[in-house]
């Protein structure tokens, strides 16, 4: 029988309690232990920037972390960000703006522009392209990416001066 370890970890604010291999990648943990698939797996190399997440708030490939790394931290996937019913603005402007084409590479793009966007309230172009630049597209249409981020950043300012948490 294998060791195992116990860690307890937030995810998109909900609390798990789990043991683990201590090899356990993390983006086998969330996708296989916590069924959160929306974190796609690309490389496993740290290349792709597919598995993207948010560790204490910081963009992470999940892919190059062990899951006992995550012991006592907080986590948040693309599953965080907003709901089918209610959509965060990153996924509205994603989605009108056509930044998902086969959608592979969106979440982990999201994941990595999301704390850029809460710093940043009105990035310039050069910005966005330095922020995605991380994150692998396949598909190959980063001007759409681009619009959907620049998109985003007016929706989330704008949604601030309404009062809404963002
Ligand atoms: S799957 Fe993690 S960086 Fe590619
Ligand atoms: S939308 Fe297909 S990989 Fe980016």
């Amino acid at each position: 029988m294998s060791q195992t370890v116990s860690i307890n970890v937030t995810v998109n604010g909900k609390r798990y309690e789990r043991q683990v291999e201590p090899r356990l990648l993390l983006s086998d943990f969330l996708r296989y232990e916590l069924g959160l698939t929306g974190t796609h797996v690309g490389c496993e190399h740290g290349v792709c920037g597919t598995c993207t997440v948010l560790f204490d708030g910081q963009p992470v490939r999940s892919c190059l972390m062990f899951t006992p790394q995550a012991n006592g931290h907080e986590i948040m996937t693309v599953e965080g960000l907003g709901t089918i019913e209610k959509l965060h603005p990153l996924q509205e402007a994603f989605w009108e703006a056509h930044g998902a084409q086969c959608g592979f590479c969106t979440p982990g793009m999201m994941m990595s522009v999301l704390p850029f966007l809460q710093e940043n309230k009105n990035p310039t172009d050069e910005e966005i392209r330095e922020v995605v630049a991380g994150n692998l597209c396949r598909c190959t249409g980063y001007q759409h990416i681009i619009d959907a981020v620049r998109l985003a950043a007016q929706k989330m300012s704008a949604g601030e001066q309404v009062g809404e948490r963002r």
